[in-house]
């Protein structure tokens, strides 16, 4: 495993290998299991999250994507970014996914790792503008992507099923 750079005490982000499955694996399925706040609430297998690699790693290969994991000095993936480009008439496009291990928030590795994706996806893969989306109700993320430029450009209602309830979709966008 590279040692990749250190994006805050201890926390070293680097692009993924593959042999990383088991510990995206793990990871993503800790975000299900805390109920996260993110559009994705299906727990993957160990085939699917193999798969998942392999298609992150053509698309960075072939400059559509780039990713960034972030490891805690025991080897634990603690975080993860991704900017993925649109295609067509959305090539310019780079949509955005960032998630922190619960026991890890709040101490800057969030916003180091998504200062670092947005660089990434301007300079790797010629993006001009960086979307996501995001729940009303999710308001850690809503500061972070504020405090770093983005601006809510519209609302999708009731778009998102979240503990039996329909929460509304915040759509946000910051030019690179
Ligand atoms: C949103 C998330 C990525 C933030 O990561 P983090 O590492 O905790 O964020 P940071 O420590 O870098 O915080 C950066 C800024 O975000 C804001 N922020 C983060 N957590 C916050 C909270 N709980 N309450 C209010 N503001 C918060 C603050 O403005 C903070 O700056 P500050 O510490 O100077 O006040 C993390 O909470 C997470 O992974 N949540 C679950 C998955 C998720 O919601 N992902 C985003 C989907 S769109």
């Amino acid at each position: 495993m590279g040692a990749g750079i250190e994006i805050a005490p201890g926390i070293f982000a680097r692009e993924p290998e593959t042999g990383d499955g088991p510990e995206a694996l793990e990871f993503f399925n800790s975000l299900v299991d805390e109920d996260a706040m993110l559009s994705n609430n299906e727990k993957n297998t160990p085939e699917s999250e193999e798969k998942w690699l392999v298609d992150a790693l053509t698309k960075i290969s072939a400059g559509k994507a780039v990713v960034l994991f972030a490891f805690d000095r025991k080897g634990k993936l603690k975080a993860t970014a991704q900017a993925e480009l649109g295609r067509g008439r959305r090539s310019h496009v780079a949509t955005i996914g960032l998630s922190v291990s619960k026991d890890k928030r709040r101490r800057g590795i969030g916003k180091a790792l998504l200062e670092r994706i947005l660089s990434d996806a301007k300079t790797k893969l010629g993006a001009k503008i960086a979307t996501l989306s995001v729940f009303e109700e999710n308001l850690p993320a809503r500061a972070l992507y504020s405090g770093t430029g983005f601006s809510e450009e519209g609302k999708r209602m009731g778009h998102l099923l979240y503990k039996g309830k329909y929460s509304n979709e915040i759509l946000m966008s910051k030019s690179l």
